[in-house]
């Protein structure tokens, strides 16, 4: 029986045992708390995205349709939604920028946010969204990548809304950010505790057949 325990011990860190990378950019990152299964906030964090984003940004390595089943929308909603009609439900999440505009005017090209989630982790997209201030000339800045060329997009939100609502438009961006960043990840979950479930009935019969080969032998 100690055995057992013992093994259920080793099998209940290994689940638990979510291991983290670290950021490494030395500034405390506010938690996104963002819920990949909530998903009105992953479809507010669709139009979000569309209306304070591609203006710059793609999520090139998705297709308007994926979006579109995923987060519970018609490919006639994803569209409409997410590009105004003006995209096919195939296509890719192209930016609006017009090509060679962003070095002219902003001086870099805006990185690809398909997988920015996966590089960065949800809490730095939240955090770094928020991270903007101030500084003593009054120009806009960033507490987590100073001198950004990337101006204070949701300033408008951030001005205008409750403190709650605008931390909720970037939990839901930050939340929307994560599901692009590895569209099957609620499917992984589901999976991952309907294998462990398994793992742990089979443990159990198993132990009960070694109880019952052995219940004859003298030792
Ligand atoms: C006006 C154009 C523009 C818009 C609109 C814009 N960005 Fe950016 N973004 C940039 C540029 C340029 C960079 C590269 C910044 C740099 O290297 O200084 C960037 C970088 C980023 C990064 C990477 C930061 C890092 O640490 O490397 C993230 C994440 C990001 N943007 C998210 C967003 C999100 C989410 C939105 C919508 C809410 C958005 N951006 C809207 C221009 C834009």
């Amino acid at each position: 029986m100690k055995k057992l325990l013992w093994i259920l011990n080793i099998a209940f860190l290994l689940v638990a045992g979510n291991v983290q990378a670290a950021g490494g950019h030395g500034i405390e990152l506010e938690a996104a708390n963002n819920n990949l299964r909530d998903q009105d906030s992953l479809q507010r964090g669709a139009i979000l995205f569309s209306n304070y984003c591609m203006a710059c940004h793609s999520a090139k390595y998705m297709r308007y349709n994926r979006i579109g089943r995923d987060i519970g929308w018609s490919d006639e909603e994803v569209v409409q939604k997410m590009a105004h009609g003006l995209n096919k439900v195939v296509d890719n999440v192209e930016t609006r920028m017009v090509p060679g505009v962003a070095m002219d005017v902003l001086g870099t090209e805006p990185p690809d946010l398909s997988l920015m989630a996966r590089l960065k982790g949800t809490d730095y997209i939240y955090s770094f969204l928020k991270g903007y201030y101030q500084n003593e000339k009054g120009a806009w800045d960033n507490h987590l990548l100073a001198g950004t060329s990337m101006p204070n997009v949701l300033e408008g939100i951030q001005r205008h809304a409750t403190p709650e609502d605008y931390d909720q438009s970037v939990r839901d961006l930050a939340n929307f950010l994560e599901y692009v960043g590895e569209p099957a990840k609620l499917d992984r979950l589901d999976l991952g505790w309907k294998v462990i479930a398994f793992l742990l009935v089979l443990l159990l019969l198993s132990y009960l057949l070694k109880r019952e080969y052995w219940r004859d032998v003298k030792h």
